[in-house]
């Protein structure tokens, strides 16, 4: 299955992506282009030195706006024949021109175990909220933020003594495994949506 990466800058998730790739793990998945919505963004460097294609689309200051921008992004990766997309750190909200691309086929990494926490800063939000435990999520994206049908999920302590750094660096460490094992399943195609649940099919 031909994959688009979208990322937004240091690309930790699409490295462990295209280490894995490289190792034999993901054997289904076709890496096609990785597309930043920052030039800067780190996650480029990681893509080029594995040879992937990139693309950076600014939104800053894109001609038309939100809808217009993730409109050019849509384009893009249907233009490289991209099939299914992988959210890794992609720090935008995604638009009806993606969803519409890419029916339930685009998938998102977020660091809690939603639907506790969504949006910005969840590592801050599951310490403020006192929680015991905590991980990450991958799960196919809707229209919602951080909403959709859940695929993976593997959790962490939380210790008397973390602070975000530390809960965030235990909880990575987790997504690394979690995005390769949704990307596995999803680019095997072997997963079905009943409802607001996904099922493994094999
Ligand atoms: C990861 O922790 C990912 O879960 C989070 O951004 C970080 C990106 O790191 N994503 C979100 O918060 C999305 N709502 P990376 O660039 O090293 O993969």
């Amino acid at each position: 299955m031909k994959l688009g990466v979208l990322i937004s800058g240091r690309g930790s998730n699409l490295e462990a992506l295209l280490k894995a790739h490289a190792a034999g793990k993901l054997p289904a998945a076709d890496f096609a282009i990785v597309v930043a919505n920052d030039p800067q963004a780190r996650g480029l460097d990681i893509a080029r030195a594995h040879g992937i294609k990139t693309a950076a689309i600014a939104h800053r200051g894109f001609p038309g706006g939100r809808q217009a921008h993730d409109a050019a992004v849509a384009r893009t990766l249907k233009e490289h024949g991209v099939e299914a997309v992988v959210l890794a750190g992609y720090m935008r909200i995604i638009g009806r021109a993606m969803l519409e691309a890419f029916p339930h086929r685009i998938v998102n990494i977020h660091p809690s175990l939603l639907p506790s926490f969504p949006g910005l800063h969840a590592q801050e939000q599951a310490l403020a909220g006192g929680v015991r435990v905590s991980g990450c999520t991958v799960h196919f994206v809707d229209e919602g933020v951080d909403s959709g049908p859940i695929i993976v999920q593997k959790t962490v302590p939380v210790l008397d003594d973390d602070d975000a750094e530390s809960l965030s660096a235990r909880i990575l460490v987790q997504e690394h495994l979690a995005i390769v094992e949704a990307v596995d399943l999803l680019s095997r195609g072997v997963l079905r949506i009943e409802n607001r649940r996904v099922r493994r099919m094999e």
